[in-house]
């Protein structure tokens, strides 16, 4: 019980001290919320979506769930991502993953995991496409790595075939989808160079994407 209560009064010092800061805060967010960007990440406990970003509260939309997944009969995830972009009118949405993703670990493992192996089905489907450039990788948690990368790319390809986006794109409406990764072991997020900003660049990016080809802009070397 202690350890709960514990949150509470973190939680009291956190709002004192920003009210101490900036006697405004609150009161000016309360009135509104206006974030520029929406951020789908993982649900993992070390990938805080606004703290790695320096972000304060009502400058970051989020989402988050296993392994940063999209998918089109997610009707929690889309009902985000139509708030974000038709009524929040959000420029960036932000498809973050992280290296040594438990998620993508368990879609690359054959034993049973249960119910969560259906949740992490197109994760799988994405090691098939990719299988020879994974199979050449010896080390698991390399090969991990790299699958955890090629989800972010089929992430972004999932945000922009959403109807939310297409329909945002053929308003005219500025939307730039990104794809980046997060190193647990170091803090630091890296460009994965998916950013897609129309319709063509999506269609494109899903022909080599289901070819078996990363449509990077940057390459590896970049990134590290
Ligand atoms: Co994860």
């Amino acid at each position: 019980m202690e350890r709960i209560a514990r949150l509470i009064e973190n939680n009291r010092c956190w709002s004192e001290r920003k009210t101490i800061e900036d006697p405004n805060f609150f009161v000016d967010l309360a009135t509104q919320q206006n974030p520029d960007f929406l951020w789908i990440g993982c649900s993992d406990s070390r990938v805080e979506a606004s703290r790695i970003v320096g972000m304060s509260p009502g400058e970051i939309f989020v989402h988050r769930n296993v392994a940063n997944l999209v998918g089109h009969t997610d009707i929690n995830c889309l009902s985000v991502i139509q708030f974000a972009v038709e009524v929040l009118q959000i420029e960036h949405i932000i498809v973050c993953g992280h290296y040594g993703c438990g998620g993508v670990r368990a879609a690359l493992e054959t034993d049973s995991h249960g119910l969560i192996d259906n949740w992490l089905r197109n994760i799988r489907e994405t090691s098939h496409l990719f299988a020879a450039e994974l199979n050449a990788i010896t080390d698991t948690s390399k090969k991990i790595d790299r699958l955890c990368e090629l989800n972010v790319a089929r992430q972004v390809l999932n945000v922009c075939e959403t109807t939310i986006v297409l329909d945002a794109w053929n308003r005219g409406q500025k939307l730039m989808v990104h794809g980046w990764i997060y190193g647990l072991d170091d803090g630091l997020i890296r460009d994965l160079g998916y950013t897609n900003m129309g319709e063509n660049e999506a269609t494109r990016f899903r022909v080599d994407f289901m070819a078996g080809k990363e449509n990077s802009r940057v390459t590896k070397k970049e990134r590290d």
